[in-house]
């Protein structure tokens, strides 16, 4: 496992081996690695010659008053991780090595989603991942990258960049890891206390009991909608969004589900100060 921190380093490395014929994976992350990224890591592992796992704190994916400053940062820990999963190289470039020039001129951006869901909530943040994504398939060259369903509507943005912008790649979706609680893991649930951490459970327990309800036959989205709404709110969450949407164009629905609705529920809600998000998959 070697770490790398500049893109001509980096772009060094790959080129000949891409030339060899190599199939080389990159996995994008902010760091603070646990077992969701490693998930990501592994089927890279298994698809590909060289994994490459980048772990940026990505400045412009952060709004001025969200958390960027206290992200928990930990490259060698890091590196450990992805190293005892099969990574070859963890690409770790500085903000000035990525943005030599400050905040880049040339941006990448849907037209649509960007406000839609944590859009909405997060004004700027899909350009920031949109644009340091693009520049991260440039850098490395990758033929396949991946990405977790944790984060439904990024991975959804990244594949309709990827078509779009004719990227000459492979996305893989790799499907959300919990927690045994049920909680979904992210770098974020750090920041949560003992008692939030038990309350945030009950963004789990909601998406579970809608997708129980939606088997025995609840078709209402407002029905649906309210169970999850119900469960946050008795778990004294703060809700951000509960939104039942189409799997295959993230558009919301409304009234009754028709039965080859493809569904989804994404949810954003806070604990104390803390951001999370969650989905589960109706069908
Ligand atoms: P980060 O939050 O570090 O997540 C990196 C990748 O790991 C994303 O594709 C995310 O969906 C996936 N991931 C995180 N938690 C997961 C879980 N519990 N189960 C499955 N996958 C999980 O997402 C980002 O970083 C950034 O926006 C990035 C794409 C790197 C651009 O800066």
């Amino acid at each position: 496992m070697q770490i790398v921190t500049t893109v001509d380093s980096l772009r060094q490395i790959l080129k000949p081996l891409s030339k060899e014929g190599k199939v080389i994976g990159l996995v994008p992350t902010m760091g603070a690695l646990h077992d969701g990224h490693g998930a990501l890591i592994k089927e890279s592992v298994k698809d590909c010659d060289i994994t490459v796992v980048s772990v940026f704190l990505n400045p412009i994916q952060f709004g001025k008053n969200e958390d960027l400053d206290k992200y928990p940062k930990r490259l060698e820990a890091d590196a450990k991780f992805a190293g005892s999963l099969g990574a070859d190289y963890v690409f770790a470039p500085s903000v000035q090595e990525m943005y030599p020039d400050g905040d880049p001129l040339t941006l990448v951006r849907d037209e649509t989603l960007e406000s839609l869901y944590c859009g909405a909530y997060r004004p700027g943040h899909f350009r920031g991942v949109l644009t340091v994504v693009s520049k991260l398939f440039l850098i490395s060259g990758c033929n396949h990258a991946y990405f977790g369903e944790k984060d439904y509507q990024q991975v959804f943005l990244i594949e309709r960049m990827v078509k779009d912008l004719n990227f000459d790649l492979q996305i893989h979706r790799v499907k959300l890891v919990r927690e045994d609680s049920g909680l979904a893991l992210s770098s974020r649930n750090e920041y949560l206390s003992e008692d939030e951490h038990s309350r945030a459970l009950g963004i789990y327990g909601g998406l579970k009991q809608a997708k129980a309800a939606y088997e025995a036959g609840e078709r209402s989205v407002s029905k649906i909608r309210d169970i999850v709404l119900k469960s946050i709110l008795a778990a004294r969450g703060i809700v951000q969004f509960v939104e039942v949407v189409n799997q295959k164009d993230l558009q919301k629905f409304s009234g009754m589900l028709a039965p080859e609705d493809k569904v989804v529920i994404l949810v954003a809600a806070f604990f104390g100060k803390t951001r999370l998000i969650d989905n589960i998959e109706l069908n």
